[in-house]
């Protein structure tokens, strides 16, 4: 599967768990547990996608700037689940925080799949964007394997 693919597999599942974080009320278990799978998620995915799209990228000049660009995102985020994570669950600052981070991940998402991937196509032959996305796959599957 080619590296553009596979990641957007992963968007999907992001996105989709915001939206039930975002829905979410109070101090609940229900809340904790799918912010620790959003904090999860976005960690393995960042991890791997720096290893087989950004690394890639960052060698070749064309893709060099968006790939730190993208690099540099993924601390940010890093940054906004830290806010999420020292803010007290039922407090109005947890949930702005929480936007707030949805709001970036959105965004980044979006610059990621509309941006970044037609570029990616033009530098990565279609045999370098398949064997990266086999090797962005099972590195996703071993960071799932090592789940709980
Ligand atoms: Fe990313
Ligand atoms: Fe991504």
């Amino acid at each position: 599967m080619k590296i553009e693919k596979a990641i957007v597999l992963d968007h999907a599942i992001q996105r989709d768990l915001f939206k039930q974080l975002l829905d979410t009320s109070g101090d609940s278990d229900n809340r904790r547990q799918l912010f620790e799978q959003v904090k999860h998620e976005l960690a393995i995915h960042a991890d791997a996608e720096e290893r087989y799209f950004y690394v890639p990228l960052i060698k070749i000049d064309a893709t060099q700037d968006d790939a730190r660009h993208g690099i540099a995102e993924h601390h940010e985020i890093e940054e906004l689940v830290e806010k999420v994570e020292e803010a007290d669950f039922d407090s109005s600052a947890w949930l702005k925080h929480a936007k707030n981070l949805a709001g970036k991940v959105l965004h980044h998402l979006d610059e990621e799949e509309q941006d970044y991937f037609p570029k990616a196509d033009k530098v990565l032959s279609d045999e370098q964007a398949s064997e990266l996305g086999d090797q962005y796959l099972s590195a996703m599957k071993e960071a799932r394997r090592n789940e709980d």
